[in-house]
């Protein structure tokens, strides 16, 4: 009698593994724009960086499968509104505007936007792009934040041209070219871009400093258990060595 109930415990206790390794809450969808190193980026055909980790990681802890949606960056809010994806995330900044059209998770990293170069510009900081009668070429990625504070402070004031690309990388080329006169983008995939192209720097003194969030479609109850995910994950190391992994802190 006891070899039976030990018996049927096992099986039940196998059974109920079982059940819990394949049942899930569902898929999570990331909307990504995947030409942010190192957020994110393609490795070969996969799509790999800290957002793309950060977020299987709360997925995985929410018990949900999870999967990256590749597209421009412009049209994330728009997918996260329209129900195609459950989330943005996609270094993203917390701005007014956008919190006028979706809700934004705890920040997970700060940005810093930057001035690209090439080696040889004579525009040596940021200042010289305010000077008057300054007229530069700025490439940016299309409604980035680079995009918008560069239209506003300079293309307004009659200070620049601004050229809006899909992407950075493309933006980066367009100053290789000498089609641009610097790229205003983010700090961590400047770097990354500088690193992969020759004759390029980064202007030492910086644009502007903000957060990064992940958006979500206004009062999506998501939301909560996302945050109180990534605030566990933050508090046990989990994302502190994600972010560690792809930008090594420099000793
Ligand atoms: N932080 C900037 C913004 O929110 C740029 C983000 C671009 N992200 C990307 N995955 N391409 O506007």
């Amino acid at each position: 009698m006891k070899k039976l109930i030990a018996l049927v415990l096992t099986l039940m206790m196998v059974l109920s593994c079982a059940a819990v390794l394949s049942e899930t809450k569902g898929t999570l969808i990331m909307a990504t724009n995947a030409s942010f190193p190192p957020y994110e980026y393609y490795e070969g055909t996969e799509i790999v960086g800290i957002d793309v980790e950060i977020a299987a990681a709360i997925s995985a802890k929410l018990g949900y499968d999870f999967e990256v949606a590749d597209m421009e960056f412009d049209a994330i809010i728009s997918a996260v509104n329209a129900g195609k994806a459950d989330f943005g995330l996609a270094g993203m900044t917390v701005t007014e505007e956008r919190l006028l059209s979706v809700d934004f998770s705890d920040s997970y990293a700060t940005g810093v936007q930057v001035v690209i170069v090439r080696e040889d510009s004579d525009i040596t900081s940021v200042d010289d792009l305010f000077a008057e009668g300054a007229m530069h070429t700025i490439g940016v990625q299309l409604t980035t934040t680079g995009d918008l504070y560069t239209t506003w402070d300079l293309e307004d004031a009659g200070l620049a041209v601004i050229n809006r690309y899909p992407n950075g990388n493309e933006a980066v080329m367009a100053l290789k070219a000498g089609k641009v006169d610097c790229v205003v983008i983010d700090n961590e995939p400047a770097k990354a871009y500088v690193a992969a192209n020759e004759g390029l720097k980064i202007l030492a003194t910086e644009y502007v400093t903000e957060n990064y969030a992940a958006c979500f479609k206004k009062g999506n109850p998501l939301l909560a258990e996302f945050n109180a995910a990534l605030q566990e994950l933050i508090a046990d190391g989990t994302i502190p060595a994600i972010i560690e992994k792809y930008i090594p802190t420099e000793e």
